[in-house]
């Protein structure tokens, strides 16, 4: 039987759940959860928010990239790549490097509902940029392999969503080989 794919790759708006979705799902599959935001902050010993503060947007976008690379060595992870990964080519050819991409599509409302504007996220603390932003990532989020609805929901259904998405794939694959 195929296997299923040994990287999975949550792409999305911020507050689209894909760090909270993203570590149910690595629970249900066995794999490890990797949030690239976290994985930065960590190698860094900074705060993503200070490292825009300070060193500004394109030197975290390069730190992404490298990131991204790092995680496309490793299997059996899920990933949490972060809100502005995927719009940027080269960290998402990396990104999809064999892994199954998935967006997790949510809609403006849910997203300023869900996310803080108390500056963790730089460029959620500007609300009046965020459909604007929004309305220009979407077509690089509409470059994953399958979307997922993650406007309605608990993390758990939206994970299940995901896993009806792998087992149907798999399914698929099987019955094309018949
Ligand atoms: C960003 C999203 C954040 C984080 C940084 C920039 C963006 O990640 O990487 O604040 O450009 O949308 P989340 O999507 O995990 O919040």
């Amino acid at each position: 039987m195929p296997e299923r794919p040994t990287r999975i790759v949550l792409v999305g708006f911020m507050g689209s759940g894909k760090t909270s979705v993203g570590r149910v799902l690595a629970r249900k599959l066995r794999y490890a959860f990797e949030d690239m935001d976290r994985r930065i902050e960590e190698r860094t010993g900074r705060r993503v928010a200070e490292i825009f503060r300070d060193d500004g947007e394109e030197a975290f976008r390069e730190m992404e990239r490298e990131e991204a690379r790092a995680l496309s060595s490793l299997s059996r992870r899920v990933v949490a790549a972060g809100g502005g990964a995927f719009a940027r080519p080269a960290t998402r050819a990396l990104l999809q490097e064999g892994a199954l991409t998935v967006w997790l599509r949510c809609d403006l409302e849910r997203i300023l509902a869900r996310v803080p504007a108390d500056g963790s996220r730089p460029l959620a603390a500007n609300r009046a940029i965020m459909p604007a932003l929004l309305a220009e990532r979407e077509p690089s989020y509409r470059m994953a392999d399958v979307v997922v609805d993650a406007s309605a929901g608990t993390p758990r259904e939206v994970a299940d969503r995901i896993v009806g998405l792998l087992e149907g794939r798999k399914r698929k694959r099987t019955s094309a080989r018949r």
